[in-house]
């Protein structure tokens, strides 16, 4: 009854999300009220779940304290929580990091056969559900500038947004990008995160970090991410984060 009720209303399911999410932060933080305040902060502004919101966190922290070399990326952004979390480590460590903020910041593609049925029936109800506003997933770059630069105070000469479709842009712009140091992958589908790895993955330094958001959520993920670490014969120790997102560190 409950599923059916956050199936069918966007107040109850944004309602029950912010609740759990606040609740998480505050319980996972309740002697640290600055970081407490920071996800307040960039709550509005993302869809991820407070665990993989302080994994991208701490391992952007890791990496300023490990000095890893190489920009923090993202590829998946929407409105720039999970990313601004990054560069805000960047920004307490004073390192002057490069981020780079890939998204077509204009929704979702569509998915493929490689998705399923889950992904198709999401993908086949966002034009009409209740639910379409955050189905079609889109986040103006506006709001990411918001949050980035008023919000946050975040240095724009470190940001550099990479706007349109992963397939056009991340061939383009990898040389630019250069090494990283954290990579974040938030796309859902199979080809968005398939060609953000076989784009993005050499220029993660060794040491370096490989973030996944939706590896245990959307059955296409999880197959690009398997199908890729095959076929480059990686033997990759995945970290669980919650029960959707895993990380790991390039060896
Ligand atoms: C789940 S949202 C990202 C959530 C975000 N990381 C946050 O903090 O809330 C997925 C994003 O991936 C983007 N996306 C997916 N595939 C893409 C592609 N092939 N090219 C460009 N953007 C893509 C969508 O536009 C959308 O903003």
């Amino acid at each position: 009854m409950f599923k059916v009720l956050l199936r069918k209303n966007k107040r109850i399911v944004e309602t029950y999300y912010k609740g759990r999410f606040i609740a998480a932060a505050f319980f996972g933080n309740s002697i640290h009220p600055q970081r407490f305040l920071l996800y307040m902060k960039v709550l509005p502004y993302t869809m991820v779940e407070y665990e993989r919101l302080a994994n991208a966190y701490e391992v952007a922290q890791l990496a300023e304290k490990n000095k890893i070399a190489g920009a923090f990326v993202e590829c998946g952004v929407w409105k720039g929580g999970a990313a601004a979390l990054m560069a805000h480590a960047a920004k307490e460590a004073k390192s002057r990091r490069k981020i780079w903020l890939f998204d077509s910041f204009e929704g979702l593609p569509e998915p493929t056969k490689e998705d399923g049925l889950q992904a198709r029936a999401y993908a086949s109800d966002r034009d009409s559900g209740r639910l379409a506003s955050i189905q079609k997933c889109v986040g103006p770059l506006e709001d990411v500038q918001r949050l980035f630069f008023s919000v946050l105070q975040l240095n724009a000469e470190d940001i550099y947004f990479g706007k349109g479709w992963f397939q056009d842009v991340l061939p383009r712009e990898k040389q630019n990008v250069g090494e990283i140091a954290v990579l974040r992958l938030d796309a859902d589908w199979y080809e968005s995160t398939k060609c953000a790895l076989e784009n993005l993955y050499d220029n993660v330094v060794p040491g370096g970090y490989i973030l996944i958001d939706d590896y245990g959520h959307w059955e296409g993920c999880k197959k690009a991410v398997d199908e890729f670490l095959s076929s480059r014969n990686i033997k990759a120790n995945l970290q669980r984060v919650d029960y959707a997102g895993v990380y790991f560190q390039k060896q």
